[in-house]
């Protein structure tokens, strides 16, 4: 250990470093020392003998998930943390789809599509299907495709989605179910996914696939979230 972390603090955080048994959320402003907690709870969980490879640490921004793994690291050293899966939700699921992306009949290599390759290939597709970008701005139909892959729809569920339907119908925009289907395709033939799909196949991989999802339970015992006000679980 490369300090006396608990030394350093108070009696409630001391409290949520040391009892790991069963979960805990922490609720504290900003700069009361949460990611202290978290950072601790971690270091405090590998010197009690429990395997790097059983925890699992996430966060929502890059930034602060390289935040919490410069903190790791001083704490712990950087020999123990290589075996820590820690990262923000996408780069984390990013990882365990490109282990089982096989199941999903993607290639292991595939791309990770970004916001400029996502609008080019949404706007292809509105071209595809002769429709006009006046009546379907890229912007906007890029925004409910990605509410749909947040909500865990894929194309066949928005399309068979009634309340999504009459929405898309009432805003005079009733093709967006058929430019999310041309999308998916699209992206499925070039070996993609983007950042929204990162979640949505995660999502599949582990409903499709029970025994992945034990796989990764029994693996993970351990998961630590930091800045959990800014997920959308
Ligand atoms: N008990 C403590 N004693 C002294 N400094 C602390 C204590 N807890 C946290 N800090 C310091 O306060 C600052 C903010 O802590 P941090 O964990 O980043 O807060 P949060 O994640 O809640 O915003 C950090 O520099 C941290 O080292
Ligand atoms: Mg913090």
């Amino acid at each position: 250990m490369k300090e006396n972390y608990l030394k350093d603090l108070n009696e409630a955080q001391r409290q949520a470093v040391e009892d790991i048994t069963g979960p805990s959320l922490i609720i504290a402003g900003a700069g009361s020392g949460k990611t202290k907690v978290l950072t601790c709870r971690i270091a405090n969980m590998l010197e009690k003998g429990i395997p790097a490879s059983a925890l699992l640490a996430l966060t929502f921004t890059n930034k602060a998930a390289k935040e919490m793994k410069e903190r790791v690291s001083s704490l712990v050293g950087p020999e123990k943390v290589r075996y820590l899966w820690m990262g923000t939700f996408h780069s984390v699921f990013a990882r365990i789809l490109r282990t089982e992306a096989q199941l999903l009949n993607f290639p292991q290599n595939f791309t990770i599509y970004d916001k400029s390759d996502s609008k080019s290939a949404i706007r292809s597709c509105i071209k595809e299907l002769k429709l006009d970008e006046k009546a379907y701005p890229p912007a906007e139909v890029i925004s409910r495709i990605s509410r749909a892959k947040n909500n865990l729809r894929t194309a066949s569920a928005y399309a068979a989605d009634d309340q999504a339907m009459q929405a898309d119908e009432a805003s005079r925009k009733p093709r967006i179910a058929d430019i999310y289907a041309l999308y998916a395709k699209k992206c499925r033939l070039a070996g993609a996914m983007d950042f929204d799909d990162l979640l949505l196949y995660t999502n599949i991989l582990f409903q499709q696939n029970s025994q992945i999802l034990s796989l990764y339970r029994d693996r993970f015992r351990y998961i630590l979230v930091d800045e959990y006000q800014d997920t959308n679980l």
